[in-house]
């Protein structure tokens, strides 16, 4: 029998690859899409404008603040299987708009979970939390199931109600109900405020002459950067396992925002240097001296997380899941798609 999926967040970076991915398994998707006074489906129209798909997508009006929406949408569509991606996932962001964040990340997530509780799907809908590195802080490095939770964002914050939340209706009502702790994951459909797409979309611009340097904030924040493609893979495989559990998804490996700067430079064969310190520190092409990159206060956070990088042996062993994209291939990937798309 055709699988029903519920997706939140099916406009966003992640639901738009989950949703490719689980239509090429078959499955009938329910995609959750907040109204917006402009177009906000770029990610998805290919499936969106195909009416060859018509059967198979259905889209239905949202929003995660909104309990009697989501227990309409839950009931109505009675889903074999929730994936909630939607969030206010901008860290940064998160410090201007606390109380939303945490109504939509925190109370949203026990929403979901109150909804498939009070319509008894208990036995038949399983429900995947996009879950975050950023729950960690800043504590030991690597970070695996095992590390202690120090969060220090109200992103960070509402996501670790919402793991608490997930891991207690897994206990008390016996849902399966599982936890994606995932590191950061990228690619050409990455907003263009997180800093790897806002490099890359940089980059390309100074390529394509419409701009001569930008700004950033804390270059020394370390990340482990992994690709979006490979990690929606581990949702769809941890709600096939045995048992419900959490998991940690990350490639292993981390690395500085500079050297993300000086990778997407290499693409367009400038070599990149850094001279100065703290705000007055640049990075400057090497043969000619051009100031490329410039630090803007603007940019820090209240509170920063240093460095995240995790550990994913559970998830290799128990899923048998892996990371297929490394750190070059994936600063190349959307490198080439900017370069393209600036053109
Ligand atoms: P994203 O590109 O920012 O997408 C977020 C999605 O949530 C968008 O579709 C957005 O809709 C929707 N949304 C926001 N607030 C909502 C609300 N109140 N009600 C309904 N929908 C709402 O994020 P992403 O990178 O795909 O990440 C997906 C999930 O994984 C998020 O929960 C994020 O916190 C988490 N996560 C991401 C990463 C990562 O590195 N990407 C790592 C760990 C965890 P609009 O299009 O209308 O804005
Ligand atoms: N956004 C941004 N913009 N970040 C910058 C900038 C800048 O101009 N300059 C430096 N950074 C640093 C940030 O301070 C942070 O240390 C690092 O780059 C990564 O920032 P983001 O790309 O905004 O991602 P994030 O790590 O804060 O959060 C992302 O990953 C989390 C998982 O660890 C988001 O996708 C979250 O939703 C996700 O949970």
């Amino acid at each position: 029998m055709t699988k029903k999926a519920l997706i939140t967040g099916i406009t966003g970076q992640d639901g738009s690859h989950l949703c490719d991915f689980l239509m090429e398994k078959g499955y009938k998707i329910i995609g959750l899409k907040r109204r917006s006074s402009s177009f906000n489906t770029k990610r998805i129209d290919h499936i969106y404008n195909d009416i060859s798909q018509t059967k198979n997508f259905i889209p239905y009006y949202g929003d995660l603040t909104d309990s009697s929406n989501i227990l309409r949408v839950i009931q109505s569509t009675q889903p074999d299987e929730i994936y909630n991606l939607a969030a206010q996932s901008h860290v940064h962001t998160s410090f201007e708009i606390p109380e939303y964040s945490a109504n939509a990340d925190a109370l949203g997530t026990l929403r979901i979970l109150e909804a498939i509780r009070v319509l008894k799907l208990q036995k038949k809908t399983k429900f995947y939390q996009a879950s975050t590195s950023e729950i960690f802080g800043n504590t030991e490095i690597p970070q695996s199931e095992k590390t202690p939770f120090r969060p220090r964002s109200p992103y960070a914050i509402a996501k670790l109600y919402a793991y608490w939340t997930t891991v207690n209706y897994r206990e008390a009502y016996k849902i399966f109900a599982v936890n994606g702790i995932l590191f950061n994951h990228e690619g050409p459909r990455r907003g263009e405020t997180f800093v790897s797409r806002k490099v890359t979309r940089a980059v390309a611009e100074i390529y394509h002459k419409k701009r001569k340097f930008f700004t950033l904030g804390n270059l020394n924040a370390k990340r482990d950067w992994g690709s979006a493609k490979d990690y929606v893979r581990s949702m769809w495989l941890m709600l096939k396992a045995k048992k419900p559990s959490d998991y940690v998804i990350a490639t292993g490996k981390s690395y500085t925002v500079k050297k993300f700067v000086e990778e997407a430079f290499k693409y367009i064969g400038v070599k990149i240097s850094w001279k100065g310190k703290g705000i007055n520190e640049v990075g400057i092409d090497k043969k000619t001296g051009h100031i490329y990159v410039k630090v803007d206060p603007k940019y820090f956070r209240p509170t920063e997380v240093f460095e995240l990088r995790g550990d994913a042996s559970k998830a290799k062993k128990e899923l048998k899941w892996k990371p297929s994209t490394n750190f070059k291939e994936l600063v190349a990937e959307m490198m080439e798609h900017d370069l393209n798309e600036i053109k």
